[in-house]
């Protein structure tokens, strides 16, 4: 069975009504489109769990089932930095080489339920390497190839994964990126980590150093393992995987997403919004450590029998223009990015992508950050020449796929809006007293009820996972985002109504930066907030109470001590060295005025005397407009 079209306003209709209606009958219904070695006889229990009965494997669903009428069709393209560069794998190639993989880790001691880190620059084998874990029932933990060794370290302790798959280097132009060197200072950072081996791909042939014992590369072990590799029956709620994100608390959380629920949310979504067919071309530009790379790289066009394009390189690299021309080569249907990538794109102008033909295009998909009515605008008539659909997605890494967004063809587009909860999400408005809000209104969205792809938990931590989604609005799963609906019901999201910010689609959490200024020692107090900024959405501004004098360096001190901490992608913008952070009575730092006069907004104040030291606020406008006059 394959998911049904919903390509008219009446479809899309009836679709929803169907899901809110009967959920169980509907989820139940369109679980066939999975394989199951054991058929679910519910869809949702008492407990919350999805499929309770359920077992399947994800790797037989994204590979096994397709081999007897897809066996030869292309599952994966990968287009090297380097043009010449170019590796077709068909669904049988593919499933060999997974099943490789995950003998190779069997060997190496890997059991049902262990976590393998998967530490990779955007070569073939991330792919392989997630499903390979998929198939043993191993739980899989990518890491973003921007991480800092430290970063690295805290999230490898946090999972006790015992095996890493990294690379001998990752390759961006003429220059190359450490992997394995990075992987190194994690390992000797991380007395917490269980590492005991590191596995590593040969991405060129450049020489790194290899502990014995510990360190092997993966070629000849791949090379000397079978190609066939039993697949392990799990559980629907059996983790499939855990991916690292940032909230409101300092630590970053391993959210963990099941089996069942989370391919079938990856599959429908996928098949829904992209209006996938098979033969479709799916590139989705999200490196692989994001959720956007789990869901819309990996599982949910794999499970639907689609070809996916992996691109090694830059946008822009070694010439503007770049990914049109990827497009063009290998005759792209549906294109899914971020408006980070857009806007850059944007400075570029409309006679790059005019060179290139682009016809191929059929639907297109914007994710990450809110799209500006400018941003969609140009995404949509220069690169989808007027007549690709747009769809604006909303979701997060708790949600496994898209919840928010344009069905292409049921659904008008409005550009910069995410359009329609989709069949099976109950987007709600709440004010800040927990009222639901009706009709026109702006407010905290919410989600009521449960949908398949809903994440179980964080790793290690389920209080903290109730306590940050579920009990801020008893009843509802808060989002974290602030949304506005029109008086035609579409939804038009504002951004993040808490203290997480959102810096190129990379989502940081204020504490986090916080956490790392406060490790260094020339700073008494801090406090990060994110203002707006017009190529990365949002930027990081610090502002820091020096313990004692301050250095001539300090700025430079607290910016390398986010980076050191977290990684090269949360460097703050602008550091400001103050005498005070403006606090309430109660001693808390008030991010609010922080925003408000880091984003230049100096005027109307209103009542400070809420403050216990107001004049904390004059002494940071002084501040501000000394640094305005002195630019
Ligand atoms: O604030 C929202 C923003 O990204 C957050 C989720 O980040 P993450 O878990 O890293 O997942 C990113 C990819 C799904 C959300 O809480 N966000 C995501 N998509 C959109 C968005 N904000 C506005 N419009 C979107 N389409």
């Amino acid at each position: 069975m394959i998911f049904p079209p919903v390509s008219t306003l009446h479809e899309h209709r009836a679709h929803r009504k169907a899901a809110h209606d009967d959920p169980e009958r509907y989820w139940l219904t369109y679980a066939h489109a999975l394989d199951w070695m054991q058929c679910p006889s519910k869809a949702l229990d008492a407990a919350g769990l999805w499929f309770p009965d359920g077992r399947l494997n994800a790797s037989v669903n994204c590979l096994d089932r397709h081999l007897e009428m897809r066996g030869n069709a292309t599952a994966l393209i990968w287009q090297g930095e380097e043009e010449s560069h170019v590796l077709h794998l068909s669904y049988r190639q593919l499933h060999a080489q997974v099943c490789r993989m995950a003998n190779v880790l069997r060997d190496h001691g890997i059991m049902p339920g262990d976590r393998v880190a998967i530490h990779l620059p955007g070569v073939p084998e991330g792919v392989v390497a997630m499903l390979a874990c998929a198939r043993i029932g191993a739980i899989h933990v990518v890491l973003f190839g921007g991480f800092s060794p430290e970063a690295i370290a805290d999230r490898l302790a946090d999972s006790g994964a015992g095996v890493i798959i990294t690379a001998d280097v990752g390759r961006r132009g003429a220059k190359r990126i450490p992997f394995k060197a990075t992987i190194d200072a994690a390992l000797d950072h991380g007395a917490g980590t269980a590492i005991r081996h590191v596995l590593v791909v040969a991405v060129t042939s450049e020489t790194v150093p290899m502990t014995e014992g510990r360190d092997r590369f993966l070629s000849p072990l791949l090379s000397a393992a079978s190609d066939l590799c039993t697949p392990e029956p799990m559980d629907a709620n059996a983790p499939l995987f855990l991916l690292y994100t940032s909230g409101s608390t300092g630590k970053p959380k391993g959210i963990v997403h099941g089996t069942g629920g989370y391919l079938l949310w990856a599959a429908y979504t996928h098949a829904l919004v992209f209006a996938h067919t098979p033969g479709d071309i799916f590139w989705c530009t999200a490196d692989i450590g994001w959720i956007t790379g789990h869901s819309y790289v990996v599982y949910g066009p794999l499970a639907n029998g689609g070809t996916i394009l992996l691109f090694e390189g830059m946008p822009s690299h070694p010439r503007p223009g770049r990914w049109w021309q990827v497009i063009e080569k290998h005759r792209v249907t549906s294109f899914y990015t971020s408006p980070t990538a857009i806007r850059a794109l944007m400075t570029e102008g409309d006679t790059i992508p005019k060179r290139y033909d682009l016809f191929s295009l059929r639907v297109l998909g914007s994710v990450g950050e809110p799209i500006s009515q400018e941003a969609w605008g140009w995404f949509h008539a220069t690169i989808g020449g007027g007549r690709c659909p747009l769809a604006d997605t909303w979701w997060q890494t708790e949600t496994g796929g898209i919840m928010i967004s344009l069905v292409p063809g049921a659904i008008e587009a409005r550009p910069g809006a995410a359009a329609f909860p989709l069949p099976g999400v109950t987007a709600l408005l709440l004010d800040a007293s927990g009222r639901i809000l009706e009709g026109e209104a702006e407010g905290m969205l919410c989600i009521a009820g449960s949908w398949p792809g809903r994440a179980l938990g964080i790793w290690g931590n389920d209080a903290h996972f109730h306590a940050t989604y579920l009990r801020p609005f008893p009843g509802y799963y808060f989002t974290g985002d602030g949304a506005r609906r029109d008086r035609d019901g579409y939804f038009w999201l504002t951004g993040r109504v808490d203290d997480v910010i959102n810096v190129s689609g990379h989502r940081i959490g204020s504490a986090e930066v916080e956490d790392a200024l406060a490790m260094e020692p020339a700073i008494a107090e801090c406090a990060a907030v994110g203002v707006p900024h017009a190529l990365k959405g949002q930027a990081i501004v610090v502002f820091i109470v020096p313990n004692g004098p301050a250095s001539d360096d300090i700025q430079a001190r607290a910016a390398r001590a986010v980076t050191t901490r977290l990684g090269r992608y949360a460097a703050p913008e602008r550091v400001y060295v103050v005498t005070d952070l403006p606090r309430t009575r109660s001693g808390k730092i008030v991010r609010r005025l922080l925003r408000k006069i880091a984003s230049g907004d100096i005027e109307g104040f209103g009542d400070l005397s809420t403050l216990a030291n107001p004049a904390a606020v004059t002494i940071l406008i002084e501040a501000m407009r000394r640094e305005a006059s002195s630019a």
